[in-house]
């Protein structure tokens, strides 16, 4: 079916599309150098078998190497200019909302829905932003967030034994978190079922091209019903808790009830799904690729262990809180948690759409096209790091030499859309990485190697066999 539709598509289209670019206004302007692959499905069929394979970065090294850091290529059914250089991306990121606006595909807006941060735009989108910046801040982590941060984590490493399936158990912790700073909800078996639905949305993420005809697609809508109508229940009850006086939770929910601003029922659950959306597969992701990255590097895993260990043996009771002061005291810990950022940003780029036309670096970009900023490419030039494809916590060490952050390294991106989740992912790989070292020794599981980057498609679970270490 799904081919047969895509046969269809790609016989009608080329005509037109060939006749768009012969005849377009586009003929004025020097567009970055590139090429359009097929008519209509372009490049995209190389675009995604190069992320299937162990090499990270393929599709755009090879048009970087031909083209320069700056290229046209033709991905997800129209032109669009790729940008490999840190200045043209810190520029897009910058004027986010004056040049550029963000751009998601239909079946992806779908799925967040209407209100959600990601595709606010202008003022509300302004203040909602910052309403999410101040509630993930580092002083209310310190002062809320990370006694549940680690008792969560606790709990969940408390289970494991012998063969565990990180990537799983990452997105375990990970809801859990996001549930309980959202909405100050335990883990239970209504979130479990809530987080049963909600693997079914992300898995709706992954389905781009043809949503119609997608069964994945259909699903994911179905689900992403469920789980509103499950968070709007939420928000009733907790307004009817703040109209009799008894509201006492300090969560993001409740900044929002609080907040003056009247916001909609739907908004909120719009939000609070984007906020489910930003956090869940980027920071198990990121969780699972620094414990890939400790265990093929065996003396950083030992410099690691080292700094937790002392962190433990300044406690008298071996389950003792992480505290804030702990989390400052990781300095070794911060190189391992830039490092993954940096060579396996899950996030590997934003795409972004002109409001105008833009010229830069002596090209044009037309107004109304598409342009994707990739952060990764940044990351592994060698040009900005050296040996930048080898994973080097110890490069961020050394301070004279070590990488100066800001335009080379985005793993959050910048600007008006600067992640809200930055601080929080931070603390939750950190606290993640001092429970694990001191409680476990692992070795991966044979059987199911983990490669560099992985994706929901791969279903890649990474088991690795745990043993509790003596104390
Ligand atoms: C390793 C973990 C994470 C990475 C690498 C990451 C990365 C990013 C990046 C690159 C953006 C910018 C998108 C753009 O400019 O269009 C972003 C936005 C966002 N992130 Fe994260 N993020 C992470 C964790 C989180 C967490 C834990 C949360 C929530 C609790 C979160 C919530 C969001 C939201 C809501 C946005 C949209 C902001 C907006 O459009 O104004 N992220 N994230
Ligand atoms: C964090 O946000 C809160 C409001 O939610 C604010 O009172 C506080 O000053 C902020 N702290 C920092 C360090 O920005
Ligand atoms: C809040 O918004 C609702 C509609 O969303 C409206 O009916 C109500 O009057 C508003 N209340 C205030 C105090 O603005
Ligand atoms: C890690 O990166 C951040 C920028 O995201 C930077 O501010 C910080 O200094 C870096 N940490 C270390 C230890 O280099």
């Amino acid at each position: 079916m799904e081919i047969s539709v895509t046969l269809l598509i790609c016989v009608i289209l080329p005509v037109f599309f060939i006749f768009l670019i012969r005849t377009s206004r586009f003929r004025r302007f020097r567009l970055p150098p590139g090429t359009y692959g097929l008519p209509f499905i372009g490049e995209t069929l190389q675009l995604i078998s190069a992320y299937k394979t162990e090499n990270p970065e393929p599709f755009i090294d090879e048009r970087v190497n031909r083209y320069g850091p700056i290229f046209t290529t033709h991905v997800f059914g129209e032109p669009t200019v790729f940008s490999a250089d840190s200045e043209t991306n810190r520029f897009i990121l910058l004027n986010e909302g004056k040049l550029f606006d963000c751009s998601y595909p239909g079946s992806i807006s779908n799925l967040l829905g209407k209100q959600s941060l990601l595709l606010m735009k202008g003022a509300l989108h302004k203040r909602m932003h910052s309403l999410t910046m101040s509630f993930g801040n580092s002083s209310i982590i310190r002062d809320h967030l990370l006694v549940d941060i680690d008792r969560l984590i606790r709990l969940n490493l408390d289970s494991w034994s012998d063969r565990i399936f990180l990537m799983e158990e990452a997105k375990k912790m990970t809801f859990e978190v996001t549930m309980k700073q959202l909405m100050s909800i335990d883990p239970g078996e209504w979130t479990e079922s809530l987080r049963k639905e909600y693997g079914h949305v992300i898995e709706g993420f992954f389905t781009l091209p043809l949503p119609l005809f997608s069964t994945t697609y259909r699903r994911a809508i179905k689900a992403r019903t469920k789980v509103a109508e499950a968070l709007s229940l939420m928000v009733r009850d907790r307004r009817r808790e703040r109209e009799s006086g008894d509201e006492k939770k300090k969560d993001m929910l409740g900044a929002m009830l609080a907040s003056g601003d009247n916001f909609s029922d739907e908004l909120i659950i719009d939000f609070l799904l984007a906020l489910l959306v930003g956090g869940f597969e980027t920071t198990s992701t990121i969780m699972t690729l620094a414990v890939k990255f400790l265990t093929e590097t065996p003396l950083a895993l030992a410099q690691l262990k080292e700094e937790h260990d002392q962190i433990r043996a300044k406690k008298s009771d071996p389950d003792a809180a992480v505290e804030w002061c702990d989390y400052k005291s990781m300095e070794f810990t911060q190189c391992v948690v830039n490092e993954t950022l940096r060579v396996a940003n899950i996030i590997g780029g934003i795409f972004r759409r002109t409001r105008t036309d833009i010229n830069i670096k002596g090209y044009t970009i037309p107004k109304g096209w598409k342009v994707f900023a990739s952060f990764r490419a940044v990351h592994l030039d060698p040009n900005n790091y050296k040996d930048s494809r080898t994973f080097n916590p110890w490069r961020w060490q050394n301070t004279a030499e070590a990488p100066s952050p800001g335009n080379t390294y985005t793993p959050f991106g910048g600007g008006p859309r600067l992640c809200p989740g930055y601080e929080l992912a931070r603390v939750v790989l950190s606290v993640f990485l001092h429970r694990l070292v001191t409680r476990f020794s692992w070795v991966p599981a044979e059987e199911d190697k983990l490669v560099f980057f992985p994706t929901t498609r791969t279903k890649k679970r990474y088991p690795i066999i745990v043993q509790r270490r003596k104390t």
